[in-house]
């Protein structure tokens, strides 16, 4: 069952692969250049037997890391796709705390590669190496509403090799709820990056902004980045990061990653991306016991009226 999948470490109390936390005193002090663009959000990577893996993958959050990705490289680039395919999404963007035995750490991704940098990381806040605080790095940060978020990671880890069986949804929903994932409790992640904002240089967006008004969150990232792009500009990058493209492109769906690890006929990486694909998973009892716990857990935050699910 579950507590035994729970083989994982953690980190002042949040779950963390096991590798991750072998090296978490290197991970603490990563060593941030004042141009690192920081791209953030709250992870779907769960519960591992970490101790006894070897080849594991688990590239995991599911709430539009992916997407947020494109985008930014494409705006940097002004709109050169051809640029853009240089290498696959786990190549372009250094996520890093990411270590596993058998790949390039996360770490040394970031280390050999030229600025400006574009950084991946699934921590709560209060993990975040401080360096990239201290040189006022620009930092992303991306929310999705939890019931979908809590979906997608569910059908990622049916489909990722590396990741322990999700269980039955019944369990899933309840280890979800109860924060028993890597990275730790989505509302925590989410009001701990909420709060930080005005201390920080924090962009903070949401997914379904994202699905309603692509351009106008594009804008805004552009505007943040310090990227002024014409129209026509900004019309091809939302061309280029709608599902339907990015779902063909081979540099941004994951098809680079072995099938012994990601199994995509199980549950393809770009999935569905929509919103509000909770309603086709959740029991009636499930969505009352969800929304009595979200009016709990969000009272004390700003937040809590943000989400639209
Ligand atoms: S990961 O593993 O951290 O990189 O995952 P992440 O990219 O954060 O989340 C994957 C979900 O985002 C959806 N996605 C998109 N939605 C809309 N438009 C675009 N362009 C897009 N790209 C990725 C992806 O389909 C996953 O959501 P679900 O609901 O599972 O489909």
């Amino acid at each position: 069952g579950w507590a035994e999948r729970l083989a994982v470490d953690c980190v002042q109390g949040i779950l963390q692969p096991t590798p991750t936390c072998d090296t978490w005193e290197q991970i603490w002090n990563f060593q941030a250049r004042p141009d690192d663009l920081l791209i953030s959000t709250y992870p779907k990577a769960g519960l591992k037997k970490y101790r006894s893996f070897i080849h594991d993958e688990g590239i995991g959050a599911k709430k539009g890391t992916t997407w947020t990705q494109e985008i930014v490289d494409l705006i940097q680039n002004e709109c050169d796709v051809g640029r853009s395919q240089r290498a696959p999404t786990h190549e372009r963007f250094p996520f890093i705390e990411w270590k596993i035995p058998t790949m390039e750490s996360g770490l040394e991704q970031a280390n050999a590669m030229p600025s400006p940098r574009t950084l991946k990381t699934h921590l709560p806040i209060q993990l975040l190496p401080p360096s990239l605080l201290e040189k006022n790095c620009k930092m992303i940060y991306i929310a999705r509403n939890p019931k979908d978020n809590m979906v997608s990671y569910y059908h990622f880890h049916r489909m990722n090799k590396a990741l322990p069986a999700p269980g039955t949804w019944e369990e899933y929903f309840e280890n979800f709820l109860t924060g028993k994932v890597c990275w730790g409790s989505w509302y925590d992640h989410v009001k701990g990056w909420w709060d930080a904002r005005h201390q920080h240089r924090i962009l903070y967006l949401f997914y379904e902004d994202m699905k309603r008004n692509p351009k106008h969150e594009i804008q805004k990232l552009a505007e943040f980045i310090g990227k002024s792009l014409d129209n026509k500009v900004l019309d091809k990058i939302v061309h280029h990061t709608s599902f339907d493209v990015m779902k063909q492109n081979p540099m941004a769906n994951y098809s680079s990653v072995p099938t012994e690890i990601m199994n995509q006929s199980i549950s393809p990486f770009m999935r569905k991306g929509t919103v509000g694909d909770w309603k086709n998973h959740f029991t009636v009892a499930q969505n009352e016991r969800f929304e009595d716990d979200y009016r709990k857990r969000m009272a004390d935050s700003s937040l809590a009226s943000r989400f639209h699910f």
